[in-house]
């Protein structure tokens, strides 16, 4: 198989040079970060478990979504982590995580979306639970990642959901999230209600005319600024849940499209949350643009009254590093989201619950960029935790190549690359595994323009994985 790639990796990575660290960070390991911080690597069930037509499972909206979409093989199989969980859990042990993150599929375990429980779901995902605490990994779960259950259309039986996995599954999660964002308030007043999003953050940078100027690093927003204020996936359900309301300037650019909260439900909302959990994936410029108030009929967009565009490789030569086409966002968007929290909502627990590197696929298992996109937002997290910053955790997205809701297969985020031609659907460990394993394990990390692990040889067992 790894002729396919040209590389073994029984190769010992001892030290991986790499040019232009731009952590601020000294040397370090894990045991920098206080006590309790956990280390994790995550995925979603869509994309993992397969078996979309077993044990009584029915379609979610991601099923009807895909298979219209044509040339998708292999995505009723996945990975296959359904049957194959025993040896992710295996992987995962031995590479040293303290956490994993994984969604469940609500219409495997309640297959029309509200009503009876499926004893085959249920057992499955309390197998996992219980394979994953008897390794001693901590299960983060995510309760609904985009795959409503085909079934339904009715935000109110997502609280039933959310009941029977508290129920079924309270004993070994502690860490619940959901990424649907109509769940959060919806979720607000009930019993359970500390449940937090996944929030998509997103740090924003000012930019004036020269837009992907890079020099414009430094402004990052001061985010009191007025046209920042309602922007979307920050302050829109962070505020609420800070403050028990949404931000004025968002409520008079909306008008009467936008809801209010009674004074019950700001109460009820207002505080109830355990932590927050953020995924971070894109820092974005943006620009004050009123003209956008007077656009009809006006929308979402429009309300934000403001110019914006993502930062891409192209925004800066300085992190066009990687000779494969994914993007590299600077590590300081992290840091600047993890102040906001700090400086703006009271320095709630964060988990940073997915921050991943997209690379193409079939290219290589030598995945330098994605090493450096580790080593670069932990170098700048444990920064951030330094500086007072009261984030719990750091997951990677995601453990496994998984199908991209974007392109497929195209592009992977994974530690370990699966082979989908294999019908074992064999797993491979990329030098990424090999290197947050070390890191794992209490390997150091020295600056000086690279990388270099010290201590304990991987025990990763590629071995076993490569024909
Ligand atoms: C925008 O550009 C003007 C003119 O160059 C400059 O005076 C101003 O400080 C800039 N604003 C920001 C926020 O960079
Ligand atoms: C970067 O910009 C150039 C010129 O605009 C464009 O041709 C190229 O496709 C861009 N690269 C990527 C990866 O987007
Ligand atoms: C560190 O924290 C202080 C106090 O919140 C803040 O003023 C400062 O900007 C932070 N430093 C960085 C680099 O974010
Ligand atoms: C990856 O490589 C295999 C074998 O060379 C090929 O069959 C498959 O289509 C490739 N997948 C992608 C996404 O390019
Ligand atoms: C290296 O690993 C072995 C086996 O896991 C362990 O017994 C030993 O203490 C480790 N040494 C260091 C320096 O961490």
């Amino acid at each position: 198989m790894m002729e396919k790639f040209g590389v073994s990796l029984r190769l010992l990575v001892v030290g991986l040079v790499i040019a232009e660290i731009v952590s601020g960070a000294d040397e370090f390991s894990r045991y920098d970060f206080p006590p309790g911080f956990v280390f994790g690597a995550g995925t979603s069930a869509y994309k993992v478990e397969g078996a979309a037509n077993e044990d009584g499972r029915t379609p979610s909206i991601l099923d009807t979504w895909t298979h219209s979409d044509s040339g998708g093989a292999n995505r009723d199989i996945a990975c296959d982590q359904y049957h194959k969980y025993n040896e992710d859990v295996e992987l995962m042990a031995e590479m040293g995580l303290d956490a994993y993150r994984f969604s469940i599929s609500w219409s495997r375990l309640i297959p029309n979306g509200r009503g009876s429980v499926n004893p085959k779901g249920l057992q499955y995902y309390n197998n996992l639970i219980n394979e994953l605490i008897s390794h001693g990994i901590e299960p983060h779960v995510t309760l609904h990642h985009f795959d409503l259950p085909q079934a339904l259309e009715d935000e109110k039986d997502f609280v039933e959901y959310a009941d029977v996995c508290f129920r079924m599954f309270g004993d070994g999660v502690k860490y619940w999230t959901t990424l649907n964002e109509a769940n959060i308030f919806t979720m607000a007043g009930y019993d359970h209600g500390l449940l937090p999003p996944n929030h998509c953050s997103s740090p924003f940078g000012y930019f004036n005319s020269t837009k992907g100027d890079s020099s414009l690093e430094p402004y990052l927003a001061d985010h009191t600024h007025r046209p920042l204020d309602c922007i979307r996936r920050n302050t829109r359900f962070v505020e609420p849940l800070v403050h028990g309301d949404y931000p004025e300037v968002m409520k008079k650019n909306a008008g009467s499209r936008l809801p209010s909260f009674t004074a019950l439900e700001s109460q009820k909302v207002k505080g109830s949350y355990d932590f927050f959990a953020v995924n971070f994936y894109s820092a974005t410029y943006v620009k004050d643009n009123s003209e956008s108030l007077n656009v009809e009929p006006r929308d979402y967009e429009a309300d934000m009254a403001v110019d914006w565009e993502r930062m891409q490789e192209n925004a800066s030569s300085k992190y066009t590093l990687s000779p494969l086409f994914e993007s590299s966002l600077p590590p300081w968007g992290l840091q600047g989201v993890l102040e906001l929290f700090k400086q703006n909502y009271g320095n709630p627990p964060i988990f940073i619950h997915e921050k991943g590197k997209r690379m193409r696929q079939n290219t290589s298992l030598e995945d330098w960029p994605r090493i450096q996109c580790l080593q670069e937002h932990i170098g700048v997290l444990l920064d951030t935790v330094r500086n007072g910053s009261n984030a719990k955790g750091y997951f990677t997205w995601s453990l496994l190549d998984v199908f991209g809701l974007l392109d497929g297969y195209q592009s992977g985020y994974g530690l370990y690359y699966v082979d989908l031609d294999d019908p074992e659907l064999r797993r491979f460990p990329k030098l990424s595994a090999e290197w947050y394993s070390r890191f794992l394990k209490g390997g150091s990390i020295t600056p000086d323009g690279g990388i270099e692990l010290k201590g304990n040889q991987s025990s990763l067992s590629s071995a076993q994985v490569i024909r």
